[in-house]
Order: structure tokens, then C-alpha cells, then sequence
């Protein structure tokens, strides 16, 4: 059946969006670019407002203890703001590696990455990892190649180094001219224009920034020396020589990454990329489910939870659920159907998110991120439609790595300790497992931080001090099995080493591979999975 498509405005509404998260390795710049955006999107009026969460004088997330004291950002934050006429989302994601899986759920729900590089540093541990996962989903991937007002690696050999260590072919848009104290500037390979940089007592210390045509001799001595105008129309022949042109098509299959260079801290070249994502990146178009595909134009509302976040104010307990639109359009007090619950609810109160702060809005379209507040009812995951039965590919739970028993100091607050535990599971910050045969809760993570942040949480949100005990665990499968009759065996012969996790479906733990390995062959009609 034809579905119906919403009018030509709203269209070039959703033309106009665009959605983007930003990876990095931590300390490559981040912060101070997501800031410079910001400034160039009008949301933030002076440099500084978003402050070095280091410096402790700003944190964007200051609800969260934890990140205030160790100088992390753990938790992601979700920016909109205006730069050209169109309409960016910029999806923040967690700093540390620690909070790799709320990562992955970010990624689920943009259609572009802009990969920092330090300069000085060239490409990092986190950035690797990252950038493997918005491979896999053939996310197309901007490339700003930051802090060239420092002392930087030879430009070439960075290129290299991504193209080696990201399988990603580099196509460079600008060119450094000069780095560190000789930064002057970035040369863009398209039209051949120089976009000057200079900040030295001649301009008295104030940045200097003009465009010139690099072909004009008469003018390029104005500002260049004799060799460096030789160096960089020698690098100029060097890349267009060894470099493939830019090629949108082979962009957004995720195959090549437009290189930009500049240096966040003196705000140069970061409306560069930009304007790179605003010409290039994909507006929001389409995303599977399972029965069909789901455009964007389609008349009908249709979105997914990709993030839940409890206690954002502390006062009111709220939960909000971080929904992308994929279809449709959101208008205030629309009645939008909750496919797993099956339940019809009226949404007058989203929100959303700029710098920080939370707006209600009328409405929104496909590429927004809207935030529904809700009392524990919506998990990761979800779908919400005008009625239809759509289900978005689900977003995976990774099986954790690391485990321990969690114990109370206090034994009367087992209730709220439940609570605490079942919220920040529902919102994907830890797995709570109940072992078949004793009371213990075992909690499972990805990484060991995340331990900290559990005892942090529960201390400052739900008031309720705990501690860990060690336990020889050392992994988890989930078990599934078509035939009952051999489930049922492997259950009564394996009590001791199964639980439920907390959606009451059962896993088994293993304290090494080796015996797991030993299980998996002598059991093999049992689905052993390490996805949820
Ligand atoms: P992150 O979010 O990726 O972790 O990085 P963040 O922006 O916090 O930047 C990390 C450090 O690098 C900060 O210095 C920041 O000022 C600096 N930085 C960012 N971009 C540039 C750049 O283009 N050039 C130079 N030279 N430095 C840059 P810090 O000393 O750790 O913090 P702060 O006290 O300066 O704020």
C-alpha cells in the first residue's frame, strides 16, 4: 500500500536537518569544538560558556557527581542549532571508553560522524574503536584534523595513519599551510583559495582571518615569504597528484572521509567543516524495520528510543526518553501508539535539548531528537507510531566483561536499592543479574568505571550506600532454545550457573572460556549468545 507523504514545506524541513555525533579520543578537542559550533550557531554568545570540564567551572552535565570529580564526560548530551538555515542535531557521546555501549545506541541514531584527530597525536586508541562501529553501520565520517596551532605531525603521515589504521580513504578539502608558531593558514583544494590565519604583533594579537585567491602571486606576497609560497603550491601538486578527488557517492557508502585541518581553540577552519556537513552529509531519509523501510516523508509519525536517562532533575525523579523521529512530523498533544506496550499515550511535553537546557516544543521533524519524560515505562529500543505495528532494528545489548556482587551497608534499603538498580539498567548504564540459586544481585559492565559511577548514582540518586564483593565470573551468554524438553535439561543440570537478567530472560555465567567451551560442545541444541 501507498503511504501517504507529508506536504512539500514539511519536506524541505526534513531536507534541511541534519544529524551528527561527534567521536574523538578524549582530550583531541571535543569540547572546544562542540563550543565553536555553538558560537557559530548563535546558541552561546562567548567563547568560555562551556568550559573545559577540567576547569571545573562549568560542567554540562552537573546533575552528575562523578563527572565533576574525575574531569569525564560520561553521559551524552543532545545540541540543536541553527548554522545556514539548516537545522543540525548534534548527539554528544560519552568520553570515556568506559561508556563504549552508550556510544554504539548514539550512533544508532545519527546519520554523520565528525572524527576529530589531535594533530599532535595523529590517530588514537578510542578514535579506533569508535570509528570501527560507524564503519559497521557505514555512517559517513567527516575528518577535522585539529589543534594545528600546535606543533603537529607531518600532515601526509596523518593521512597515512588513518588510511592504515581506519581502512578509510582520505580526501583532503583544505591543506595546512605552515603549523604551530608558522600556522597561516589552510589552502581549500576545491577553489583554490587561501583562508588566512594569523595572530602576531603585526595584526596586534587579534586573529586575523580574509580568503585569498592562491594564484595571485602579487597578493600571496603580501603575506607569504618566498618559500613559503615554493612549499605549499609544492604540497598543492603533491596532493592533487596522490589524492582522489571527492566523491559524494563514495562518501556516504562510508569508503572515503573528507579531510579538514584547523585548530578549534582559535575558532579556524571550524565553519569549514560545517559547511562540509551541511553540503554533504545525508539529511534524514530512510531506516529499516523489520517488515519494511520507513521514510522520512511519510505522512505518519514514527520514532525510536535510542537512550533513556534517569534523575536529569533530581527534584521530580523524571526519566526522559531520548526518541530520533524517523517519520512524520511531531506536533504537541499528538497521541502516539507505544508499539510494545501496545498502549496509546498523549505527548504534550517534549522537549528538547540547546546547550544544556531543556525547551517544550510544538513540533519537531525526522533528524530531532525529542525527549518524552515517562515514569519507567519506555526502554531502549522502543517504538512509538500513529498505530502502526513497526518495529525498528533492535539495538543490541553487548554482553558486559567485568562483574562483581553488589551489597548493601544498609539493610533496610533493599527496596530502593531494587529500584535504583532497575532504572539504571532500563537505562543501559549496567546489567543486573539474578542468580537461580541465592539473593545476591550480580552487576555486569563494560567497562570498570562504570562500577564507580553504579555506587555514585545509587549514593546521590537514590540515596542508598552500597559496596561490592568479588566474584570469579568472568562472562555471560544469554541461553535460548527452541526444544523446551532440552531447555529444561540444561536448566536442572545447571542451576548453579544461571540467572535472570532483568528483563527475567536467563543467562549463563562462567567463571573462564575454557569451561564455557566445554558447556557450548556438550550442549549443543542451547543457543549460547553473547547479543542480546
Ligand atoms: P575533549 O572534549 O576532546 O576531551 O577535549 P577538550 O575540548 O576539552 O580539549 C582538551 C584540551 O585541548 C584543552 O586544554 C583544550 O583547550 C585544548 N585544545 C582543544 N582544541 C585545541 C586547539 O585547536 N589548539 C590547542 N592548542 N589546544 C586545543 P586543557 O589545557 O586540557 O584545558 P583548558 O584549561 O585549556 O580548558
Amino acid at each position: 500500500m501507498k503511504k501517504k507523504i507529508l506536504p512539500k514545506k514539511d519536506i524541505l524541513k526534513i531536507k534541511s536537518r541534519k544529524t551528527f555525533a561527534i567521536i574523538s579520543h578524549p582530550d583531541s578537542g571535543k569540547t572546544t569544538i562542540t563550543e565553536k559550533f555553538l558560537l557559530l550557531g548563535k546558541v552561546i554568545r562567548e567563547a568560555g560558556t562551556i568550559k573545559s570540564r577540567k576547569s571545573k567551572k562549568y560542567a554540562q552535565s552537573d546533575w552528575m557527581e562523578i563527572e565533576k570529580k574525575r574531569g569525564i564526560s560520561v553521559t551524552t548530551s543532545i545540541m540543536k542549532f541553527i548554522y545556514l538555515n539548516h537545522h543540525l542535531n548534534l548527539l554528544d557521546t560519552p568520553g570515556h571508553e568506559d561508556f563504549s555501549e552508550d556510544t554504539y545506541r548514539v550512533l544508532t541514531a545519527v546519520d554523520c560522524c565528525i572524527m576529530i584527530i589531535d594533530a599532535s597525536k595523529s590517530v588514537e586508541k578510542r578514535t579506533k574503536k569508535l570509528i570501527k562501529v560507524a564503519r559497521l553501520k557505514k555512517i559517513p565520517i567527516i575528518t577535522f584534523i585539529n589543534k594545528l596551532d600546535r606543533d603537529s605531525y607531518d600532515s601526509i603521515k596523518i593521512l597515512d595513519d588513518i588510511e592504515k589504521k581506519l581502512n578509510i580513504s582520505c580526501i583532503p578539502i583544505n591543506w595546512p599551510i605552515g603549523s604551530g608558531r608558522n600556522f597561516k593558514g589552510v589552502i581549500n583544494i576545491l577553489n583554490k583559495k587561501i583562508y588566512l590565519y594569523f595572530n602576531n604583533n603585526k595584526y596586534k594579537n587579534k586573529n586575523y582571518k580574509k580568503s585569498i585567491d592562491s594564484f595571485d602571486i602579487k597578493i600571496l606576497k603580501k603575506y607569504f615569504t618566498h618559500s613559503e609560497i615554493l612549499n605549499f603550491t609544492e604540497d598543492l601538486n603533491l596532493i592533487q597528484s596522490c589524492y582522489d578527488k571527492f566523491n559524494k557517492k563514495n562518501f556516504l557508502k562510508g569508503l572515503e572521509t573528507p579531510i579538514f585541518f584547523g585548530s578549534a581553540l582559535i575558532n579556524f577552519g571550524v565553519n569549514h567543516i560545517l559547511k562540509g556537513l551541511i553540503n554533504w552529509a545525508p539529511y534524514p531519509n530512510y531506516r529499516n524495520s523489520l517488515t519494511r523501510k520507513v521514510y522520512s516523508i511519510e505522512k505518519n509519525f514514527s520514532g525510536f528510543v535510542f537512550k533513556i536517562q534517569a534523575n536529569m532533575n533530581l527534584k521530580h525523579h523524571d526519566r526522559v526518553a531520548f526518541l530520533r523521529i524517523v517519520s512524520g512530523k511531531y506536533k504537541k498533544g499528538m497521541k502516539l501508539y507505544h508499539v510494545r506496550t501496545k498502549k496509546n499515550n498523549i505527548i504534550n511535553n517534549a522537549v528538547n535539548f540547546i546547550a544544556g537546557k531543556r525547551f517544550l516544543i510544538d513540533k519537531a521533524y525526522p533528524g530531532d531528537i525529542i525527549g518524552i519524560y515517562n515514569k519507567g515505562n519506555i526502554k531502549i529500543g522502543d517504538t512509538f507510531t500513529q498505530g502502526e505495528n513497526i518495529n525498528f532494528i533492535e539495538i543490541p545489548k553487548f554482553s558486559p566483561e567485568l562483574f562483581k556482587i553488589i551489597y548493601l551497608k544498609d539493610a533496610l534499603n533493599q527496596k530502593k536499592l531494587l529500584r535504583g538498580l532497575k532504572q539504571l539498567s532500563e537505562e543501559g548504564a549496567v546489567h543486573v543479574f539474578k542468580p537461580f540459586i541465592n539473593n545476591s544481585l550480580i552487576l555486569g559492565v563494560i567497562g570498570q568505571l562504570q562500577f564507580d559511577v553504579i555506587l555514585e548514582r545509587l549514593n546521590f540518586e537514590y540515596k542508598v550506600l552500597a559496596s561490592y564483593k568479588n566474584t570469579n565470573i568472568s562472562l555471560i551468554r544469554w541461553i535460548s532454545c527452541d526444544n523446551l524438553f532440552f531447555l529444561e535439561q540444561f536448566k536442572k543440570e545447571n542451576y548453579s550457573s544461571l540467572a535472570y537478567d532483568n528483563d527475567n530472560e536467563i543467562i549463563y555465567f562462567s567463571s573462564s572460556n575454557f569451561k564455557l567451551n566445554l558447556i557450548i560442545k556438550k550442549y549443543n541444541k542451547i543457543i549460547f549468545s553473547k547479543i542480546k
